[in-house]
């Protein structure tokens, strides 16, 4: 017999499109545009499609589903869903809370940089040292990693102006703000970027540009770190470890389709990823050929690929204000969709657990991170803190929390013919045996490694040749601390915990029916 779920008072998306587009928009951010095309260059081309669609198939379309039916089924933040699992999961659930808050504080500052190169683009800003005017007179980065002395106001407005607008947009909520501004921009977004292919592919050297990408070397499929590397560009890119998906997914009806929604948001993208390494290597093509040397000489990754390259690319090009502002414009959408993602973890978990009204819970949080973000990235200091923390969060807090999630769900608890037949009963099709043998037995295994394998090079190099004082605190502090506060925050009493809802209540009967089936 199956308790039914009384009402409550949740927000939920007003159609599965309006759900799809705002998962979709999540997963489409910097991590399709300016990662992507580098990390497929440096580790095979063409070959290293074998191991990307492996980790799609293997880790990132069957955790996306497991992180949808934990959040449906639970209709909760992180947080609140890992605590209905079992009482002390709910530590992993507010380490990703944690997560998103150093994720959502730098994000936002590399969207402030697209903001401004935006308007740099006009009049190409940069004259004829792209590099100088971005690290330079744009940053003003200092020599020492660590020290602050500079305040850089050229980056605080722009900052201060991006979380405004995210803030705005949660504060009308799930349906009338992350839904409709989903709905606005990602078709925005495809059509922009369309017009910077065809614009690409129409560039002199747009072809060595393409063979330079998609020639594989097959031989880089023997080698580990390939592989490891296409498992993390999945995890970043999908949003999936984050808990985003736990979150976004708790506001779906009882009924929708999971699997199928999963594969299309999958499928979504990893088809712009692709254009975006098509649109990203034509461009430096033309580059190369601009410059007389081959495309490998001039390939960067992240900031120098967009704030280095790029503008070098437009003041080059015909018509370069054009692309520049199209380029520029296309990154700040796709990022402010991924970071409204983000926000709205931190932002329903306090309204989850502690009983906070969303406007309070909105400028409080995202009033706090804001503040947060401000003061670390707008100073000469701030280019480095982003840099490690970056590193240092993905690697030892999104990879390591979703292998946490994953080993607790499918070896602790036991959980996973439960949490099947959940997703089963209302899905497009079945999941079948592979599901659990990816998320059990394949996802486990090839994280550990990853884990095993990034920890040798930490210990073998200093990562970005930063001194080992600076990379304890900024990097390996911001690393464990999130686990800490992680569960610190596990262990409050929350107002939610003494009020337990009427529908968490009724879920828990269902999940133990469901599991002694
Ligand atoms: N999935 C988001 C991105 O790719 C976080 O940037």
């Amino acid at each position: 017999m199956t308790t039914p779920a009384p009402q409550d008072a949740r927000e939920s998306w007003s159609s599965r499109a309006g759900f799809l587009m705002a998962a979709i928009g999540s997963a489409i951010g910097l991590g399709n545009i300016w990662r992507f095309p580098a990390v497929t260059y440096e580790n095979g081309g063409g070959a290293f499609i074998v191991p990307y669609l492996c980790a799609l198939l293997t880790a990132g379309i069957p955790l996306l589903i497991l992180e949808y039916t934990v959040g449906r089924k639970y209709r909760s933040s992180p947080p609140g869903a890992t605590r209905l699992l079992a009482r002390p999961a709910e530590a992993i659930g507010w380490w990703q809370v944690v997560i998103c808050v150093v994720v959502a504080a730098y994000y936002a500052a590399i969207l402030a940089w697209a903001v401004r190169y935006t308007g740099f683009s006009v009049n190409q800003a940069w004259g004829d040292d792209p590099e100088g005017f971005l690290f330079t007179d744009f940053l003003k980065v200092s020599e020492e990693p660590g020290t602050v002395s500079t305040f850089v106001p050229g980056v605080a407005w722009p900052l201060v102006a991006v979380w405004v607008v995210v803030l705005a947009i949660l504060v009308l909520g799930v349906k009338r703000g992350i839904e409709k501004a989903n709905m606005v921009f990602i078709p925005m977004l495809v059509a922009f970027f369309l017009v910077l292919v065809v614009r690409a592919l129409t560039l002199d050297g747009a072809a060595e540009g393409l063979n330079a990408l998609f020639t594989p070397d097959w031989s880089a499929l023997s080698h580990g770190s390939v592989w490891v590397a296409a498992y993390g560009q999945i995890f970043f890119s999908l949003s999936v470890g984050f808990g985003i998906m736990i979150t976004y997914a708790s506001y779906l009806h009882r009924r929708s389709d999971l699997t199928g929604s999963a594969l299309v948001a999958g499928f979504a993208n990893s088809s712009f990823e692709i254009l975006a390494g098509v649109a990203v290597f034509s461009t430096l093509g033309f580059m190369a050929g601009q410059a007389g040397v081959g495309v490998d000489e001039v390939t960067s990754s992240g900031v120098g690929l967009a704030f280095v390259a790029f503008p070098q690319i437009i003041s080059e090009m015909p018509m370069g204000a054009f692309f520049g502002v199209l380029f520029f414009v296309s990154l700040v959408i796709a990022g402010l969709t991924s970071l409204i993602s983000i926000v709205q973890v931190i932002v329903a978990a306090v309204e989850d657990r502690a009983g906070l009204r969303r406007t309070p819970a909105v400028l409080l949080v995202g009033g706090g991170i804001a503040v947060i973000s401000v003061a670390l990235f707008s100073n000469d200091s701030g280019l480095h803190f982003l840099d490690v923390a970056d590193h240092f969060i993905n690697q030892y807090g999104i990879v390591l929390a979703g292998l946490a999630l994953v080993v607790t769900v499918s070896w602790v608890l036991r959980r996973l013919p439960a949490l099947q037949a959940n997703a089963d009963a209302t899905s497009a099709f079945g999941l079948g045996v592979w599901w659990r043998l990816c998320l059990g037995v394949i996802t486990p295994l090839v994280l550990t490694w990853m884990m095993v394998d990034s920890l040798n090079s930490e210990f073998s190099e200093n990562y970005g040749g930063y001194s080992t004082s600076f990379l304890l605190w900024s990097g390996w502090g911001v690393a464990a601390g999130a686990l800490l506060l992680g569960v610190v925050l596990s262990l409050l009493p929350w107002r939610a915990n003494r009020e337990r809802p009427a529908v968490a209540e009724a879920n828990e009967a269902n999940e133990a029916s469901e599991g002694s089936r």
